[in-house]
């Protein structure tokens, strides 16, 4: 585990009978790196996304028809497949969340005109015509080139159909299931390597009790077979219990010790709410000062606290590190935008939640020994979205473009390292000013992220690097305000930038990051 030394360094200057901050008074930060210690890979699926039958989610955001004007290949949008393609997109869990303990597989099959409809009821009570199904998301994960993560009903569905979705999507066999798919359009199966058994097992997916549940994870995942196939003979799904809410550490205790290493991972959510009250008012995604900044950092920070618990009880039940952590639900929940349905869950996207989305995924790799994939909430116009769309209008966020800086660190080793920095305080909380992760890929480059946390004050942030080391590029993403933003009319407000404060004098690299800001360095 990467770990974090705070210095405070508060110096407050008098100056006629009012006090100031020094204005030479910049974060002086130093990371201490261990490139000999780089032993854990940083698996690619950490950079996962969550794509659910939620406002404009899959219809608008991915799914427009093939009869659209907007370009799409087979019904899906071509512009937003190409974005994710650039983010290197691992894998995209679906249909749901909530509405997959109501979603019924079967409804979403065979031609478009005949499938049933349901009511979406969990969010704004609408329609789904089923027009997106089975077939489509397959689709749109061999367009973007990413893994599908499978979550399947046990709220409301039976074993039974469970058992035959998988059959029906990954038997190569003369049986019913792979025939019924064969006639619908699909010959080969696909590859499904993840399937997650529910989903918030203690609310929506049935208000269940762990001990309960644990007793339907186990009788349900009977019932998931492996169908090897004749290019893939050793072929097997790794399957996902649904974890614990939070900060429930006696779902995990439950869990580990009932269902064990029958579960492959275990999955866990939290939601970063600037004000922390899900009943009142989360926060505004654009209107905040730097006081509601600080108390969402706060809170973003309280995955730390998480991780580290969870993955102790984990550790307690599992010495070898078998089963892994899947943070398949994170992000920054809003209040909607103003004039939205309440129960589309759409909100803007600012340079803090390019801020927070580094963080988190520092933290991420900080625990790479345990977590075995993360799923952002939610991949498109939904909560913490990486892409915006309207009509046939698109825009990227500061969140997509800190998952762009990121990208490098995807199937890379984890170099552990330490920061020794002071610590941005308000409000008596505190957080590290500077964050900080690091991996080396294959290719020996080394890549360093740097986050300035601090809104107002630069940081010069020096490390030691091997001897003979050049900076080979750099690049930024910051803007003047914390609540700037990329809207359909100005889609380039905050997007990356090269970067030239980093440079590298004999075996010191120093790096001169303005105030909230996010760099991410090449080291060759
Ligand atoms: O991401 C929105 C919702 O949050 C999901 O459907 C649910 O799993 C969680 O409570």
């Amino acid at each position: 585990m990467q770990s974090r030394l705070q210095l405070v360094s508060l110096s407050l200057i008098v100056l006629a009978g009012a006090v100031t901050r020094a204005a030479e008074e910049r974060i002086d930060a130093t990371v201490t790196l261990h490139p000999d210690q780089a032993k854990t890979k940083i698996a690619p699926e950490m950079y996962g996304q969550f794509a659910e039958h939620l406002g404009h989610c899959i219809y608008g955001g991915i799914w427009v028809g093939e009869e659209s004007a907007i370009p799409n290949t087979r019904g899906i949008r071509n512009d937003v497949v190409a974005a994710l393609k650039n983010i290197h997109v691992p894998v995209v869990r679906w249909p749901g969340g909530c509405f997959a303990d109501e979603y019924h597989w079967k409804d979403g099959i065979g031609p478009r005109d005949k499938r049933p409809k349901m009511i979406n009821t969990h969010w704004g009570g609408v329609v789904e015509d089923n027009s997106f199904g089975t077939h489509e998301f397959m689709d749109f994960c061999e367009q973007v080139g990413c893994e599908p993560y499978i979550c399947g009903n046990v709220g409301s569905g039976s074993v039974e159909e469970m058992m035959q979705w998988v059959e029906y999507m990954t038997s190569e066999a003369d049986s019913p299931m792979a025939n019924l798919r064969r006639q619908n359009g699909r010959d080969t199966p696909w590859k499904l390597n993840y399937f997650a058994v529910g989903n918030e097992s203690w609310g929506c997916g049935g208000n269940m009790t762990p001990e309960y549940y644990a007793n339907e994870f186990r009788r349900y995942n009977t019932f998931i077979k492996n169908y090897p196939t004749k290019d893939d003979p050793k072929r097997k799904i790794y399957r996902v219990a649904g974890g614990p809410n939070s900060f429930d550490y006696n779902w995990m205790e439950v869990m580990m010790k009932n269902v064990g290493p029958k579960m492959n991972g275990i999955s866990l959510h939290y939601y970063t709410l600037p004000t922390g009250d899900w009943d009142h008012s989360k926060g505004s995604s654009t209107e905040f000062d730097e006081a509601m900044y600080h108390k969402t950092l706060v809170n973003a920070f309280k995955m730390e606290e998480l991780l580290d618990k969870q993955i102790a009880i984990m550790d307690k039940h599992d010495k070898d590190q078998k089963i892994g952590l899947v943070v398949d639900e994170w992000g920054n929940w809003y209040d909607v935008e103003p004039g939205t349905n309440k129960g589309f869950l759409y909100q803007q996207n600012t340079l803090r939640d390019a801020l927070t989305a580094a963080v988190n995924l520092d933290l991420f790799q900080s625990h790479a020994d345990r977590i075995s994939m993360a799923n952002i909430a939610q991949m498109i116009n939904v909560l913490q979205a990486m892409i915006l769309t309207d009509k046939e209008r698109m825009v990227l966020t500061p969140t997509y473009h800190v998952f762009d800086l990121y990208k490098v660190h995807q199937g890379s080793m984890l170099v552990p390292l330490e920061v020794n920095t002071p610590n941005y305080e308000m409000d008596g909380k505190s957080i590290p000013a500077i964050h900080a992760t690091a991996s080396r890929g294959s290719d020996g480059k080394l890549n360093i992220s740097l986050v300035n946390l601090d809104a107002t004050k630069s940081a010069h942030v020096s490390a030691t690097m091997p001897k003979g080391s050049a900076v080979a590029k750099a690049r930024i993403l910051t803007a003047d305000k914390l609540n700037a933003h990329n809207t359909f009319d100005h889609p380039d407000v905050v997007k990356p930038a090269s970067f030239t404060g980093a440079k590298i004098d004999g075996e010191t690299l120093t790096a001169e990051l303005p105030a909230k800001s996010v760099v991410v360095i090449e080291v060759r």
